[in-house]
């Protein structure tokens, strides 16, 4: 029987799942051929030696395989995640067993779970952060202050972090430097549009069976996720009704032939409503 190494910190569901987990990075692994590039490289130079890292993000095979990067590179990570419900247990499992790496995850964790298990990504004492939404850098900035002074630096994955950490540095209350990783055009242009156009869709079919063609499917906010979304709902035969706030925005759905509306006529209308709006 399988049992959690003693020495890594770590809250999971259970390290009996680390070989299914194994598969799965593996698998994901197969697609991520520019993370192979760097991961070779970092384990020849090791740019990261001893550098401290704590990242709250998506705790499932995609981020399994960076954290193993990071590793490869030297680095000491920490894993807790960005969402408890995208948690795959099986990948946290098989990051502590097989990779050494201390992970806080558990999927569908109360919030005051999710935020014990931030606080222990942050016992790590950090010099670089990672993060997804900027849950891991509030919670420096308003209960571990302890924490920020020894931080170099950070990154921030997706839209709602950055305007998140936009409005502290506006205020004056960012402590450290941030990359946007979300300005990066291979993030905004590929995952917002194409993976999350795809992964949403993937979500509502599957919670809700619902046959897309010939439904009315309103898309809330037209753009780099909306464009997305709204393009494969199209593909799939669905009448596609957009809001959007920006009369920009709003134009370019019009010319690319989307009927566009005020929520309040959307609203009586829909089937399926889908926000993607950042705020
Ligand atoms: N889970 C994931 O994998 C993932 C990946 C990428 C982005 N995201 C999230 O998706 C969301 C959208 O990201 P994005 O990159 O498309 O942002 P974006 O800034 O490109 O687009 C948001 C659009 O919504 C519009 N908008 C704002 N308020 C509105 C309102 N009340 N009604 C209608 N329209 C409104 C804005 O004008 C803008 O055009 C963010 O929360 C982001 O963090 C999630």
């Amino acid at each position: 029987m399988a049992t959690t190494p003693a020495q890594i910190p770590c809250d999971i569901k259970s390290i009996e799942l680390a070989d299914l987990g194994k598969r799965r990075i593996d698998w994901a692994n197969q697609s991520m051929k520019v993370l192979q590039i760097i991961r070779k490289e970092f384990i020849k130079n090791a740019p990261l030696k001893g550098v401290r890292i704590s990242a709250c993000l998506h705790v499932t095979a995609e981020t399994a395989n960076l954290a193993i990067a990071l590793r490869d590179g030297g680095a000491d990570v920490a894993l807790c995640a960005s969402n408890p419900l995208s948690t795959q247990d099986d990948v946290s499992a098989c990051l502590v067993r097989d990779y050494g790496i201390p992970v806080f995850a558990i999927k569908g964790e109360d919030n005051e779970t999710y935020y014990q298990h931030i606080m222990a990504a942050l016992d790590h004492k950090p010099q670089i952060t990672m993060d997804d939404g900027a849950d891991l850098v509030t919670t420096i900035l308003t209960k571990r202050q302890d924490v920020a002074d020894g931080v170099i630096g950070g990154t921030e994955e997706t839209t709602t972090g950055v305007i998140r950490l936009r409005a502290m540095a506006k205020e004056g209350v960012l402590r450290y430097p941030i990359i946007a990783v979300n300005d990066a055009m291979t993030k905004h242009l590929f995952d917002n549009r194409y993976g999350t156009g795809q992964s949403t869709i993937d979500g509502v079919v599957r919670c809700t069976n619902v046959l897309l063609a010939g439904s009315k499917f309103v898309v809330a906010g037209y753009g780099w996720c909306g464009r997305g979304l709204a393009m494969r709902a199209r593909g799939l035969g669905a009448d596609v009704i957009i809001t959007e706030v920006d009369p920009t925005g709003a134009l370019e759905a019009v010319m690319d032939d989307f009927r566009v509306m005020a929520m309040a006529e959307a609203a009586r209308l829909g089937d399926v409503f889908v926000t993607v709006t950042g705020d």
